[in-house]
């Protein structure tokens, strides 16, 4: 019932050649989007380029954005800019973000507002670090990071919007969580979802696992009930590796 979805976040890299390089790589070769939505987060300065290459069968992503509509917000991109270069999607409340520039539960909330105010689909991440995992308290933390990032949403809004379950853990680490630990945690992340809403909304949200994914565990993971799809950091890189993640994806005929 759930469409999947493969997302690639490029984080900081490709350069402009490389980064159309790849687009003309794939483009003819995603499969359709009646089958599955295929997703490229790039570096903003190359993100028109790429919305003017996509194929029928792709759209770009933004990595980030700011909350605020407007004003004196040195080097931040507003939602109305992203909505005028034709991006699709935005990333919202990455890990790295969260570390390295201090975001909040309460910013990522209002990311959230601002993005759908300007017809942006988000891609809210969440995830626990090892230590809260060790410590056995994944699931009241990842709960948490629902409740306070959907704070105010209506239903269908919800229904729209795409949630990552990152382990912070398993980013860049080559480790992934299992198949059975990535379905679980994204099943406590629906059922937070229905607690919130109900089901006839947790049963629409799509809910990727990201963390290491690659050709190798990408069978394993989209087999399970609940893993809707996948945001792929490293694996996402190359063409050929991204185009496997998608066709995995892609439900059998
Ligand atoms: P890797 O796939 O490189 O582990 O990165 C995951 C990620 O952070 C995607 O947003």
């Amino acid at each position: 019932m759930r469409k999947p979805m493969i997302a690639g976040n490029w984080k900081m890299n490709k350069n402009r050649d490389e980064a159309l390089q790849f687009i003309y790589n794939v483009n003819q070769e995603v499969p359709g989007k009646e089958f599955v939505d295929t997703v490229i987060a790039s570096q903003d300065p190359v993100l028109r380029d790429l919305v003017k290459r996509q194929g029928d069968n792709l759209r770009i992503a933004a990595q980030n954005m700011h909350e605020k509509t407007e004003g004196a917000f040195t080097g931040e991109t507003s939602a109305e800019l992203l909505e005028n270069l034709g991006v699709a999607y935005v990333i919202i409340g990455h890990s790295e973000r969260r570390a390295y520039y201090n975001e909040s539960d309460a910013s990522v909330n209002k990311k959230l507002h601002q993005a759908f105010r300007y017809g942006l689909t988000p891609i809210l991440c969440v995830g626990e670090s090892l230590e809260t995992r060790e410590a056995g308290e994944t699931d009241m933390f990842v709960k948490g990071q629902i409740k306070e990032a959907l704070k105010g949403l209506g239903s269908e809004q919800v229904k729209e919007l795409v949630i990552a379950y990152e382990p912070i853990w398993a980013i860049g680490t080559g480790k992934t969580a299992s198949a059975d630990q990535a379905n679980e945690t994204i099943g406590v992340i629906r059922e937070s979802v229905s607690a919130l809403y109900d089901a006839s909304v947790s049963d629409m949200t799509r809910i990727l696992y990201g963390g290491s994914v690659k050709p190798a565990n990408i069978d394993e993971l989209i087999a399970k009930e609940d893993i809707d799809g996948a945001l792929v950091g490293g694996a996402s890189l190359d063409p050929k590796s991204f185009l496997t993640l998608v066709e995995a994806a892609a439900p059998k005929k």
